[in-house]
């Protein structure tokens, strides 16, 4: 059966704006209540105030009021999986913790991660 977290962020990469690189990516988070937030890359003209899908749908959720998550995925066309960038990986600790990451291709490939494996030592509220 597919899993509906992985079709939620295929289906969210679709709605990327990325005229500038056309590297479209889809992110999707799952709650602890089960339900899901989905995000998409957003570019700029400025090029450096784009926003990539995954902080889209951290801070999507986050503003709902949502504040424990499950799983994360991410969707790219690449035959090697995108990993989240540096700057989505401290973002996904701060909200997520040592989430599950699931990422996939359009092929149906999937690997999965916990956040701890692909961002060691991270810093947090731990150290304030
Ligand atoms: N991007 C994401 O949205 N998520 C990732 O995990 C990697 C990179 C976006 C940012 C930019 O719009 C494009 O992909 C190329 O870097």
């Amino acid at each position: 059966m597919p899993d509906p977290l992985i079709a939620a962020a295929l289906a969210a990469r679709l709605n990327a704006f990325a005229p500038y690189s056309k590297f479209l990516v889809g992110a999707a988070i799952e709650d602890t209540g089960g339900r899901i937030h989905t995000g998409c890359n957003v570019e700029n003209a400025t090029y450096g105030l784009t926003l990539c899908a995954e902080r889209v749908a951290v801070f999507k959720a986050i503003s709902e009021g949502v504040r424990q998550f499950r799983r994360v995925a991410v969707a790219a066309d690449t035959e090697n999986l995108t990993p989240p960038c540096g700057a989505c990986r401290q973002i996904l600790w701060e909200f997520c913790g040592d989430v599950e990451l699931v990422l996939v291709n359009l092929h149906g490939k999937t690997e999965t991660y916990q956040l701890k494996d692909l961002f060691p030592k991270p810093f947090d509220v731990s150290y304030l």
